[in-house]
């Protein structure tokens, strides 16, 4: 009988190397723990080796003088893949290190694809193709993107020609291989060689391009990881969070009626401390819910003398800074007005455009009337729901 985790067990492995020093970015820590906005080098790649859809034996080759704290890195970015990863020490070379984490597969694996550390955006999908093309020609497979400078060769010192660039494609990772002839071709391999498809190639097996992402580039020198950096702010996943709400003031109609920051002229008024403007005060109070700053009372206290009267402009804008402050962005809000009177359908637009270029981001508006029912519905006073989407860098 079959065991249960023979079942799942991968048959792809990925042999991440990460051991070089990094010695043309010129930074204090060895090229993978350099960060990169929020996380290293290394972290950033294993986000997208651990993201692929098939499961994967991953081997990650560190430089000894890190390999403790690699290993707490890289079992943190496996999470429950956690089983099928193993932390390795590398070597002088790339090439000895890719022959530390070869040294290391598993007994089921068939396919291999070998990383580069520093190539740490690239997406999880460019793992699945090659694969699938190994699987597909049965020889090794290298990424690669046509070559778009003009290329000249040069001797001591001058020009001696221009190389046709149309044959020519600049290669990336990950590579991928047959296990089999990939041991074969290392445990043979005499010469230094510059990728895995070269040592590969020269044991006499067939490599076949596909194209590669301009995401997979290289982080090599000082400019590069500049590059990286705007990446991984891009990047950056943004933590979304609602709010809701809700404001209820009673008609009086010896005021003037304000509500959505505009005048209602000929329209009863409503009550409160301030200019009783329901409709700004909801959505005051679900921006604030939504960023989890506390409602409008406790920031902007109805009893202060400074809000007294204050148009409800003055409550939205107050919110809106306060989010921006804590760092939120807002996605937009949704009023719904509950009331017989005012008729929002014929201002609906001009509230809502109003709203908008208060709060920054798109505020839609809608009204309904309770059929005649609760104090809405005998024209009392006017309820207000808003509910608000925010984002904030996570
Ligand atoms: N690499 C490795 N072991 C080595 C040398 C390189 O694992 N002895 C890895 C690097 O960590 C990197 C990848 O091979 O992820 C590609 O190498 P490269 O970009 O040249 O990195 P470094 O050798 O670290 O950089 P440099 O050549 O600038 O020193
Ligand atoms: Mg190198």
């Amino acid at each position: 009988m079959t065991e249960a985790s023979d079942v799942s067990a991968p048959t792809v492995a990925v042999v991440v190397v990460a051991a070089g020093s990094g010695t043309r970015l010129q930074h204090a820590h060895p090229k993978a723990f350099v960060p990169v906005g929020d996380r290293t080098v290394l972290e950033h790649c294993l986000r997208g080796v651990f993201a692929t859809a098939e499961p994967a034996q991953v081997v990650v080759v560190v430089p000894a003088s890190r390999s403790g704290e690699a290993a707490e890195v890289c079992a943190r970015a496996a999470g429950a893949a956690a089983p099928y990863l193993s932390v390795v020490v590398g070597g002088a070379t790339r090439q000895q290190s890719v022959a530390a984490g070869l040294a290391r597969l598993a007994d089921g694996i068939e396919t291999v694809l070998v990383h580069d550390a520093a190539r740490a955006f690239t997406p999880a999908a460019q793992f699945e193709l090659v694969v699938d093309a190994v699987r597909a020609t049965g020889g090794g497979v290298v990424p690669g993107l046509p070559v778009t400078d003009t290329i000249k060769r040069t001797d001591g010192g001058r020009v001696a020609g221009t190389v046709d660039r149309s044959s020519l494609l600049a290669v990336q990772t990950p590579q991928g291989f047959p296990r089999a002839d990939l041991e074969a071709a290392y445990s043979a391999a005499i010469e230094e060689h510059t990728d895995d498809a070269a040592l590969f190639a020269a044991a006499g097996h067939a490599v076949t391009p596909i194209t590669g992402d301009p995401l997979a580039f290289k982080i090599t020198t000082p400019w590069d990881l500049r590059r990286a950096e705007g990446l991984a702010e891009e990047l950056r996943p943004s933590l979304a969070r609602t709010g809701v709400g809700i404001d209820v003031h009673a008609a009086d109609p010896s005021r003037p009626l304000w509500l959505g920051g505009l005048h209602w002229p000929g329209e009863a008024g409503l009550a409160g401390h301030s200019d009783g403007d329901a409709v700004s005060h909801a959505v005051a109070d679900a921006l604030l819910s939504a960023a989890g700053l506390g409602d409008l009372g406790s920031r902007f206290g109805v009893d202060d003398p400074r809000f007294a009267e204050a148009h409800g402009d003055v409550f939205v804008a107050g919110a809106v800074d306060l989010l921006r402050g804590a760092g939120f962005a807002v996605g937009n809000a949704a009023v719904q007005v509950i009331a017989r009177r005012p008729r929002i359908a014929g201002r609906r637009a001009e509230i809502e455009e109003h709203l908008t270029a208060l709060v920054g981001a798109p505020v839609s508006v809608s009204a309904t009337t309770t059929d005649g029912l609760g104090f809405t519905g005998r024209g009392e006073g006017v309820a207000v729901i808003c509910t608000a989407l925010v984002t904030r860098a996570g």
